[in-house]
């Protein structure tokens, strides 16, 4: 009897201790059995950047705010490495419906609407902290509402540095030495030309097909910031990379108009935010991340040159024309964004 009266006891003790363990756990947590409900909405988001890359870290983040604050209604899937398609592809999706989110880099959207060269001209920022100020403020703004013309809405900016040229035939020093080089460029025509007044020949061609190119030396270089060129292992396969930082080309995210539409207006308003908050927290990984690229190449052996300052004047003239043949209807926003920069 005594036994069985001991048994008793242990199994009312453990009953409490559970119970208690409940209630710490649903104080702390929230309502266990909200949590395992199913969401409402389950959204993709697509990124053709590797999983740790700053960008695929800041839309993670993006997912993991949103999640929290709807208390898991919206949950979105973060696809990396191009998983949803080639960039340009993905914002076709978007446009129909077909994927939700998405971080694209400005020059893709300029074949939807030209004016968006406007913020990604070669030599156009002074700094980073120049676009920043440009991106931050009203110009900054209409961009990111011109997209809702084509069935898209701009959320943020994210950051993608400065770009820079890189080849596996010689260090670049003066505009000669471009002469003739066959550069992969991102699928845009301002790129094609702003290669092309430079003397080398652009080829253009998806993110993803660039290794391979290089590797199989049908392109003898590319242009790309550093997180990029270290991170798709460009470094493996072109070690010579020139700082000139020609463009500095913004990162928009984005969603589409169709999912937009489904959503009520307080969800907007929260996704909104989170991706705010996801792009400042993309800017300070993107800061990190630029000098653990560029340590991580020049230990694999990249030789790194820089353009003297009156080569770099030679670049920059050299340009004159895609300013004008670019943005020659949009050059007063241009002297807007130049005038910011001696601010
Ligand atoms: C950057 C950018 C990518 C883009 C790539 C390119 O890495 O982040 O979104 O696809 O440039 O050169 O195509």
């Amino acid at each position: 009897v005594n036994n069985l009266k001991y048994k008793k006891r242990i199994i009312q003790s453990l009953i409490v201790a559970l119970w208690a363990a409940a209630i710490t756990c649903y104080i702390k947590t929230g309502n266990p059995l909200l949590k395992s409900q199913p969401p409402e909405y389950v959204f993709s988001y697509g990124e053709n950047q590797p999983e740790n890359y700053p960008t695929t870290m800041g839309a993670y983040y993006f997912a993991r705010l949103v999640e929290e604050q709807t208390e898991g209604r919206i949950k979105i899937l973060v696809k990396s490495n191009g998983e949803l398609g080639q960039e340009a592809n993905v914002i076709w999706q978007m446009q129909h419906g077909g994927v939700d989110f998405a971080r694209v880099s400005l020059s893709q959207l300029s074949a939807m609407d030209a004016s968006f060269n406007v913020l990604q001209l070669p030599y156009l920022y002074v700094n980073s902290d120049h676009m920043w100020k440009v991106l931050e403020g009203t110009i900054g703004d209409d961009f990111l509402n011109l997209v809702n013309e084509y069935e898209l809405v701009g959320l943020s900016w994210y950051d993608a540095g400065a770009r820079n040229f890189y080849n596996n035939v010689k260090p670049i020093t003066c505009l000669e030495d471009m002469e003739g080089m066959r550069i992969r460029v991102q699928q845009a025509d301002m790129m094609v030309d702003m290669i092309e007044t430079l003397g080398a020949k652009a080829v253009p061609m998806s993110y993803e097909e660039v290794y391979s190119n290089l590797q199989q030396k049908k392109v003898d270089g590319a242009e790309n910031n550093w997180p990029s060129y270290e991170s798709m292992n460009h470094y493996e396969v072109a070690k010579y990379y020139t700082i000139d930082e020609h463009t500095r080309i913004p990162e928009m995210q984005l969603c589409s108009k169709h999912t937009w539409d489904k959503l009520t207006p307080e969800d907007q308003n929260i996704i909104s935010l989170c991706a705010w908050e996801s792009a400042l927290y993309e800017r300070e990984l993107w800061k990190e991340r630029e000098k653990e690229s560029k340590n991580k190449v020049l230990e694999k052996g990249t030789i790194v040159t820089e353009l003297s300052p009156e080569e770099k004047e030679h670049f920059r003239n050299a340009m004159e024309d895609i300013y004008e043949k670019y943005c020659g209807e949009n050059m007063d926003i241009v002297e807007q964004i130049i005038q910011m920069g001696t601010e």
